[in-house]
């Protein structure tokens, strides 16, 4: 790999940055298909998690790491033995790990955060790095906190890091703080400043606080870096990563100014977006680049006018091949088995066997209860199976709703072999049945957002509804759908409530 100059490796992090953003915890099983649609969708390197920080990321990255069959699995470790051992123990099934171990270099972070001197630093990372690569061929290491460095203490680590082993420097913009132009021109100065660089390929990880993750990330290549870490939709820690969607198409895009290649195969790019903002309930703003709702929608008549007359006048890049197509196949009550399998086709979805009759039973019952099923429905219905629905389950409902008499909510809810009742009264419906399924949990936990939306045209349409909960600081998100809103909330509160259950059999990350 990367034996062409110019061949940018694509990092994905969405597993790990990624599922570090607020509500962002994703199940195994949800892991697993993630990583699956990153190896479709041709990822060079994916990172599976953190195997340390608890029982759920350590069993995430084994079984990923069995599961890839091209891709190089990671694991993130501090830079401690500890760490280093546990990153290992999960990845050795994998057929081409990477250890990831890092530390901070800037000033501010190895003072008040590691309470460390430089020196101390320095011999921590020869340490961690050199212990790393006695076990793996492949180790990356970062300097946390990059790009509020020192210059010569950056340029005097990044050599100790590489004279110990490592074989991909990552210059992170831990907190967004770069710009692109100087970002450019410190990983030149990094690859000229520092004697062994030839040995080691260079890295970007960019966070997106003033909103310059993708700008940066292009920038650092520009200046030599031939790695981006990046994740799909852009989600990650406070206001996300570079998204991997945009880096990869303004090269494609722009080959002309900016001739780097990747291994995307961008007409994925769509499905896995998808999947990846059902899946973590971070529904994709309308007008983000490249996967927003409106990214190849025309509104203007002077616009609608000139794409009629040659959709080059005002589109860059064709949707198709980002994986949007035309919609050719009109499904309704009458569509059966065979016109389902081809429009998942045309969406670009294969199922397995199970997961294609549990779809098409979902779709019939869609066609029951709305005239038209438009793509955006059966995407949902899709999605809606790539969510892990393990847990307790709503089987039956009852809302009332009347002027005059308290609102209630009733549900039967189902929970392993048992089946229980759950009633209360609330201040609306809505307020009801959140009352009702919050007695199914013990302790406290707040409603940070509840959000709906309708996923098509029409008054019959499927309402699309997020519920994030938080517990002691850490947030979970739910997610559902369904034609009556109230009963896509219930659903939706009671799978954020499973993933608190989940949360809390995760153990604590053990310290350093
Ligand atoms: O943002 C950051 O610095 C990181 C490192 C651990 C690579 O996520
Ligand atoms: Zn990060």
């Amino acid at each position: 790999m990367n034996r062409d100059k110019n061949r940018v490796i694509i990092f994905d992090t969405t597993l790990r940055d990624g599922e570090q953003s607020p509500g962002c915890s994703m199940t195994l099983n949800e892991k697993l298909r993630i990583a699956e649609a990153l190896e479709k969708l041709g990822v060079d390197v994916i990172e599976a998690g953190f195997a340390i920080a608890s029982n759920g990321d350590f069993n995430a990255v084994q079984q990923i790491s069995t599961l890839m069959k091209e891709t190089i699995v990671c694991s993130l470790a501090r830079a401690s033995i500890k760490d280093i051992d546990r990153a290992w123990e999960a990845l050795k099934g994998a057929r081409r790990p990477r250890i990831h171990t890092f530390i901070s270099t800037s000033a501010l972070h190895m003072k008040h955060k590691l309470q460390m001197s430089p020196e101390m630093v320095l011999g921590k990372i020869e340490e961690s790095v050199s212990y790393a690569r006695n076990l793996c061929d492949d180790v990356e290491w970062s300097c946390e906190d990059g790009t509020r460095t020192d210059e010569d203490y950056l340029y005097r680590s990044i050599e100790i890091a590489i004279k110990s082993g490592a074989t991909t420097i990552n210059v992170p913009d831990t907190v967004g703080y770069t710009t692109p132009e100087e970002y450019t021109r410190m990983m030149r100065k990094i690859i000229e400043h520092v004697p062994n660089s030839d040995k080691a390929i260079f890295s970007t990880h960019c966070h997106n606080d003033l909103g310059l993750a993708v700008a940066n990330s292009i920038a650092a290549v520009a200046g030599g870096a031939r790695q981006i870490e990046c994740t799909i939709n852009g989600i990650g820690e406070r206001a996300g990563n570079a998204a991997l969607e945009e880096v990869v198409m303004a090269f494609r895009t722009r080959q002309d100014v900016l001739p780097y290649t990747t291994g995307i195969i961008t007409e994925n790019i769509t499905k896995t977006s998808h999947l990846v903002s059902s899946v973590t309930g971070l529904n994709v703003q309308h007008n983000k680049a490249i996967v927003g709702a409106n990214a190849f929608a025309h509104e203007s008549g002077i616009h609608q006018d000139g794409m009629l007359k040659n959709a080059e006048t005002y589109e860059i890049m064709t949707p198709a091949s980002v994986g949007l197509g035309k919609s050719t196949l009109v499904m309704g009550k009458h569509s059966g088995r065979h016109a389902f399998s081809e429009k998942l086709k045309e969406l670009g979805y294969v199922l397995g066997n199970n997961e294609f009759l549990s779809a098409f039973e979902q779709f019939k019952d869609l066609a029951d209860a709305k005239k038209v099923i438009y793509d955006e429905d059966i995407i949902s219905i899709v999605d809606d199976g790539m969510r892990d629905n393990e847990g307790m389950q709503i089987i039956s409902w009852k809302f009332v709703c009347d002027k005059g008499i308290p609102n209630s909510a009733t549900f039967e809810i189902v929970d392993g072999g048992d089946v229980k009742e759950v009633h209360s009264e609330g201040n609306g419906p809505v307020d009801a049945a959140f009352l009702a399924l919050a007695s199914l949990i013990d302790g406290e936990h707040d409603l940070e957002l509840y959000q709906v939306h309708a996923v098509t045209k029409g008054t019959d349409a499927q309402a699309e509804v997020t519920v994030r909960l938080s517990e002691n600081g850490k947030t979970v998100n739910g997610h559902a759908a369904h034609t009556d809103t109230l009963v896509a909330s219930a659903k939706a509160y009671l799978s954020a409530i499973n993933k608190i259950f989940v949360k809390r059999e995760k153990k604590k990350p053990q310290e350093m």
